[in-house]
């Protein structure tokens, strides 16, 4: 079998041939940054073959215009603005508005989104109620999870979106609401009463309130750990294909709603090779100040296969992770104004240092992901290791509604459904039960 994509022609087309089939023609799809795609919609109908790719390293599931990354140079751009400069200069709330409506805000377009916030931050009380069958040592991701999906019970009028309004109200209903279920799942973890929003707060002043203040005591955080916050939810907002972003399309491909597409989403990003990675890297480096472990002892266990270094590696990223480099600058700075000192971090950076210069790493092009930086932040700002991977779910949100939409509203859309090559036993007849050995 061989392939040859000639991309000087102005229909760009691969050339496959299989064996005992006629060479077959396919389109070559080009993206806005030359990327090349071999187009092999029509492979099976024209030839009876299809692709086999173990964990979709090498398929386009789609076309989108929201999220380019280029792994082998570290780029990663969301709706052409690249992340060093969102980072920079935007608010969480202006990238969330950004990703979903593909530009970013003018000031009367944030105005309405902030004032929409607010409108829908309160939980319906009945949804409050549900807080209350949670066992106290329960995750929050599994309540995060429940309490979206128990959502579109209590807004069936959202469910089937009619026009951009009724997504508009959608949107601003799930990112709000998800930062409120946050922080009740936490105070209910902790026995705690739970502490309504205060509409006169940011929204990343406003969770930390809902999460940190005492009935007769308001919690008021620093400038310093909000913009740190907004930071760490900038730097989740989306990441194209990613785990938990293709099961919200997946689930969305069926035309369920956007708050049961999402609950899945949660689901998807809690295991520990994805979102949950957050609190392993953490545990990981727990371990190692406490001494049951050196840093030297853990890469050599990880070199041997017995366990994964936390936080490292990533699919795409073959040389750096941006969103890596501008956390660990973060967490520097916070640590610096809050004047604190973190051992954690200390171990962080020497464990970056052994790996980045080990033969192991360097030739599986294994470097610090999102991650690796990101609990020492939280940490920082006070947030419970249980409570790292919601934190990554909040800052989600924007990018799987955004794909979530980009789905409901292509007008060529399909259920997405891969096919398998099956390797189970061929058929064999039936064995009546009583005569099974
Ligand atoms: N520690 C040790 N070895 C690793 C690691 C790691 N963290 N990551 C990859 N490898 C090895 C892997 O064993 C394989 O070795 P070999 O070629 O000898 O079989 C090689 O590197 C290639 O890795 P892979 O398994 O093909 O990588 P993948 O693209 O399938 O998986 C990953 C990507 C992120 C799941 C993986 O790197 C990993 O498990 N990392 C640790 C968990 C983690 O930090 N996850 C967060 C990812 S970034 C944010 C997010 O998406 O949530």
């Amino acid at each position: 079998m061989s392939t040859n994509s000639d991309v000087s022609s102005p229909t760009q087309t691969a050339r496959l041939e299989l064996p005992g089939k006629d060479p077959v023609q396919l389109p070559v799809e080009v993206g806005t940054e030359n990327e090349h795609a071999v187009d092999i919609s029509k492979l099976r109908s024209q030839t009876g073959y299809i692709t086999l790719d173990n964990g979709y390293g090498n398929t386009g599931s789609c076309r989108s215009d929201i999220t380019y990354i280029d792994g082998e140079k570290g780029i990663l751009r969301h709706r052409g603005y690249a992340i060093e400069d969102l980072a920079a200069s935007t608010t969480f709330i202006e990238t969330a508005y950004m990703l979903i409506w593909g530009e970013l805000p003018t000031a009367d377009q944030l105005e309405t989104m902030r004032r929409l916030l607010t409108e829908h931050e309160l939980l319906h009380e009945g949804l409050r109620h549900h807080f209350e069958g949670f066992p106290p040592y329960g995750h929050p991701m599994a309540m995060l999870s429940a309490m979206i999906n128990a959502c579109s019970c209590y807004h069936p009028e959202l469910l089937e979106l009619e026009d951009e309004h009724h997504f508009e109200e959608a949107t601003a209903k799930l990112l709000s609401k998800v930062r409120t279920i946050a922080a009740f799942s936490y105070r209910k973890s902790l026995g705690l009463p739970i502490v309504y929003p205060d509409p006169k707060r940011s929204y990343c002043n406003n969770f930390l309130h809902m999460m940190f203040s005492l009935p007769h005591v308001p919690y008021e955080p620093t400038r310093e750990e909000v913009r740190a916050l907004s930071l760490f939810l900038i730097l989740h907002a989306d990441h194209e294909q990613n785990c938990s972003t293709a099961t919200v399309r997946m689930v969305g491909s069926s035309k369920a709603n956007l708050f049961a597409s999402v609950a899945a989403g949660v689901c998807a990003l809690w295991g520990p090779l994805h979102g949950g990675a957050n609190m392993r890297v953490i545990e990981m480096l727990e371990n190692i100040n406490a001494g049951d472990q050196s840093v030297d002892q853990v890469v050599e266990q990880v070199k041997k296969k017995e366990y994964l270094l936390w936080g490292f590696g990533h699919r795409v990223y073959k040389n750096f992770d941006p969103r890596a480099l501008i956390l660990k600058d973060a967490v520097d700075k916070l640590l610096e104004a809050k004047g604190i000192e973190d051992p954690l971090l200390d171990i962080a950076k020497q464990l970056e240092s052994v790996a980045t210069h080990d033969d192991y790493f360097l030739e599986r092009k294994l470097y610090p992901n999102v991650d690796f930086y990101s609990g020492i932040l939280l940490r920082a700002i006070g947030i419970p290791v249980n409570m790292f991977t919601v934190m990554f779910a909040i800052g989600r949100m924007p990018g799987w509604i955004a794909n979530w939409y980009e789905v409901h509203k292509d007008p060529n859309g399909r259920i997405y459904r891969p096919r398998q090559v099956y390797t189970g036993p061929a058929k064999r007849p039936y064995v009546p039960l009583e005569e099974r050995q």
